[in-house]
C-alpha cells in the first residue's frame, strides 16, 4: 500500500491518458514540422537526414574501425563483419574526463585522435589503412555522410570551436597533426542510426533504432517522398532515408510546459545547455537520479520519508549540496530490490546519507519516489516510439533499443510496452529488440554500406 500523502505529493509525475494522447498528438505534429522544409526552423524535433540509404543486408564483409563518442564513455573499436549477420568486435574503452567535456574541441579531438593511435598500435593495425566510421552522438546537420556540422552539444559536453563546424574535418584535422596515422573517415553517424543498422543487420524488420542511456533520441526510415530537406538527387535510385529526429529536444517551444513539475525546471536551470532538450531531461540517464534526488529532498523537508530518523536537516543539506549523488543506476537498484528485505536500497541510503536501521515503509516509500519518476520517463519514450511506429505504417515493425536506462533498469520495458499498447495503432504488431552494440557495429556498417555505393 502507498502511503496517501507521499502519493498525493508525487501526483504531479502522474500521466494520465488524456495527457498522454494529448503528447501523442504534440510529439507527431513536431515530427511533421521538422521534416517539413517550410516549418522545419520553428521545429522542436528537427528530424535531420543522415544520408544512410540503405539498410544492412547482412552479407557485409571487412575490417572497419569504429570511434563512439557521446556516452557514458568514449570508444575506439575494430570491427569484423564477416557475412551471415555476424561480426565481433574487440573495443578499449578511454576516459574522457570533465576537463576535455568542457575545455577547447582541439584538445578534444587531440585525444580522439591519441587514443585511436593507440589502439591501432596496439591491435598491430598499422599498415591496414582501415575504413573508419564515427558514431558522433550529438545533434548535427548532415552535409552528406562524411560531412556533420554540430548543432549544439548536449549531456554534459560543452566544448569551445566545435559548435557549427564539421566534426569529420575536426577529427581528420587532429589525425593529420600526429601525422602517423592513416584513416580513411568513411562515415558520421549517430547513435541512433548505428543501432537502427545494428538490430537490422540481424532483423531486417527493423524499422527504428532507440537510445534511452546518458542521453534520449530515435532515428527510423522514412520515404524518401516525405523528407523535404533531402535533394533531389537523393530521391531518383533509393526509395527511404534514415531520418536522425533528434527528439530530446521536444518541449523547448513549450509544448511540454502541461506535464513538466519545478522538479523538472530545476533540473534544466543547473544544466549546462539551459531551456535545451526538455524531453530528455525527463528521461534520460543523465537526468533522472538529479530528479529522484530533487524530490527525495523535498519529501523529506515535507516529513514524508525518514521522519524517524530524526536528521531532516542533515539529510536535506547532503541532498541539496551535492548535484549528481544520486547516481541513475541507484534507481534501478531500488527498484529491483525485494520487500522487506531491500538490501541494496539499504546499501545505497548508507552510502549516500550515513542512514542506518531505515524501516521498511521508508524503503517501500523510496522505491515508489523512484517507480513515478522513471515510469514517467517510460511514458515519454512510449510516445515517441508510438508516434514513429504509426508513421511508418507497416503491419510489423521492430524496433531496436539500445542504452544504459533501457538495459539497465528491471521495469522500464514493461512500463514502455505498457503505455505503447494505448498508443501503437492496433493493427501494427509491433516488437522491440535490444541492440547489440550499435555504436560500433552499426558505424562498420554505415562504412559498409557507404563504401558500396
Ligand atoms: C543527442 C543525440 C543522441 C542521444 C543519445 C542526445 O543528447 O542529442 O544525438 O542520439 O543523446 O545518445
Amino acid at each position: 500500500m502507498q502511503d496517501q500523502r507521499l502519493k498525493d505529493f508525487l501526483k504531479e509525475f502522474i500521466i494520465s491518458d488524456s495527457q498522454l494522447q494529448e503528447l501523442y498528438k504534440r510529439f507527431t505534429s513536431e515530427i511533421q514540422k521538422g521534416l517539413t522544409l517550410a516549418t522545419h526552423q520553428q521545429a522542436d524535433i528537427k528530424c535531420y537526414m543522415t544520408y544512410v540509404q540503405d539498410l544492412p543486408t547482412g552479407d557485409e564483409m571487412g575490417n572497419y574501425l569504429a570511434l563512439d563518442l557521446g556516452g557514458t564513455n568514449f570508444r575506439v573499436l575494430r570491427v569484423s563483419l564477416q557475412g551471415h549477420h555476424e561480426a565481433q568486435i574487440d573495443s578499449k574503452v578511454y576516459v574522457v574526463d570533465k576537463e576535455l567535456m568542457t575545455g577547447h574541441g582541439t584538445k578534444l579531438f587531440d585525444h580522439i585522435a591519441n587514443c585511436l593511435a593507440e589502439f591501432v598500435d596496439e591491435h598491430a593495425l598499422n599498415d591496414q589503412h582501415l575504413p573508419l566510421g564515427f558514431t558522433f552522438s550529438f545533434p548535427c546537420v548532415q552535409v552528406g555522410l562524411t560531412e556533420a556540422l554540430l548543432t549544439r552539444w548536449t549531456k554534459g559536453f560543452r566544448c569551445d570551436g566545435v559548435e557549427q563546424e564539421d566534426v569529420g574535418r575536426l577529427l581528420k584535422e587532429a589525425i593529420a597533426r600526429r601525422g602517423d596515422l592513416e584513416i580513411d573517415v568513411m562515415a558520421l553517424l549517430n547513435d541512433t542510426t548505428g543501432t537502427l543498422m545494428s538490430c537490422a543487420h540481424r532483423n531486417p524488420e527493423c524499422r527504428i533504432g532507440v537510445i534511452i542511456g546518458t542521453g534520449c533520441n530515435a532515428c527510423y526510415v522514412e520515404r524518401v517522398e516525405n523528407a523535404d530537406l533531402l535533394e533531389p538527387e537523393y530521391k531518383v535510385d533509393k526509395p527511404n532515408i534514415l531520418v536522425n529526429t533528434e527528439w530530446g529536444a521536444f518541449g523547448e517551444s513549450g509544448k511540454l510546459e502541461f506535464v513538466r513539475t519545478d522538479y523538472d525546471r530545476k533540473v534544466d536551470k543547473d544544466s549546462l545547455n539551459r531551456g535545451g532538450q526538455l524531453f530528455e531531461k525527463m528521461i534520460s540517464g543523465m537526468y533522472l537520479g538529479e530528479l529522484v534526488r530533487l524530490v527525495l529532498a523535498d519529501a523529506i523537508t515535507q516529513n514524508l520519508i525518514f521522519v524517524r530518523s530524526g536528521a531532516k536537516q542533515r539529510l536535506t543539506n547532503i541532498l541539496k549540496d551535492n548535484s549528481g549523488c544520486v547516481e541513475t543506476r541507484f534507481i534501478s537498484e531500488i527498484e529491483s530490490d525485494t520487500f522487506p528485505a531491500f538490501h541494496q536500497t539499504r546499501n545505497i541510503l548508507k552510502e549516500l546519507l550515513g542512514l542506518e536501521n531505515v524501516s521498511v515503509e521508508d524503503c517501500q516509500k523510496l522505491k515508489n519516489i523512484c517507480e513515478c519518476i522513471s515510469k514517467r520517463a517510460a511514458q515519454l519514450v512510449a510516445v515517441g516510439i508510438s508516434g514513429l511506429i504509426n508513421k511508418i505504417a507497416e503491419p510489423h515493425v521492430v524496433v531496436g533499443v539500445d542504452g544504459s536506462v533501457y538495459r539497465l533498469h528491471p521495469h522500464f520495458d514493461s512500463y514502455l510496452r505498457e503505455a505503447m499498447q494505448k498508443l501503437v495503432n492496433p493493427k501494427i504488431n509491433f516488437e522491440l529488440m535490444l541492440s547489440e552494440d550499435g555504436s560500433g557495429r552499426g558505424a562498420a556498417l554505415v562504412a559498409a554500406v557507404a563504401a558500396k555505393n
